[in-house]
């Protein structure tokens, strides 16, 4: 797998020292609110088992899965594949998504969410990529771990046709793998 990847963006030792400050920004942003901290599936799993650990305050956890990628591409066209088992109504939600892209799926998963009328509602995204945001979207994330440079990205979680969720790093994905 390591051969497929260009160039190592972010260390395994960058990611956990970044969840580490935002683990006690959130806990104090949080404390005392319980909040539901929603990840978005499948890409959100490997940083949301880490960041939900380096929150020192009372919690709940669950999870959405929608789905918008084929390939490299969006299709534009989101879904919800498996809704919340939560009720959220008046309770306060983080979403924590893996990467915040064009920006279609946060828009989704957002309006999605709002219906549902919870006390409040915040996006911790892992990676923010500002260059591909479509200009239509106007949402913003509340917590970034990192920003990343327009180049399609794998592993902690992201993958490409499924595969590479397992590396440890996030690493830049060699274009000849997915130009075939
Ligand atoms: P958006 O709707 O374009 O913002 O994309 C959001 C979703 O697309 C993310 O949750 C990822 O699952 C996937 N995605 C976007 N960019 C990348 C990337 O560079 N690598 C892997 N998956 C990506
Ligand atoms: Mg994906």
């Amino acid at each position: 797998m390591d051969e497929h990847i260009a160039q190592i963006l972010l260390t395994q030792e960058q990611i956990r020292s970044r969840i580490r400050e935002l683990g006690e920004i959130l806990s104090r942003d949080y404390a005392d609110k319980d909040p539901v901290v929603v990840g978005v599936l499948k890409g959100v799993v490997i940083f949301f088992a880490d960041m939900v650990r380096e929150l020192k305050i009372p919690c709940q956890v669950d999870f959405l899965c929608i789905s918008s990628y084929e390939g490299t591409e969006s299709t534009g066209q989101v879904r919800v594949k498996m809704d919340l088992s939560a009720d959220i109504r008046g309770r306060h939600v983080l979403i924590l998504e893996d990467i915040f892209d064009t920006g279609h799926s946060l828009d989704f998963t957002v309006t999605h969410l709002l219906r549902k009328q919870p006390a409040s509602l915040k996006i911790c995204t892992l990676l923010d990529k500002p260059a591909r945001r479509d200009p239509s979207v106007t949402l913003q994330a509340d917590y970034v771990g990192f920003t990343v440079p327009n180049a399609f990205v794998v592993g902690y979680g992201l993958d490409y046709e499924e595969h590479y969720r397992n590396l440890p790093y996030v690493g830049v994905l060699k274009p000849e793998i997915y130009a075939n």
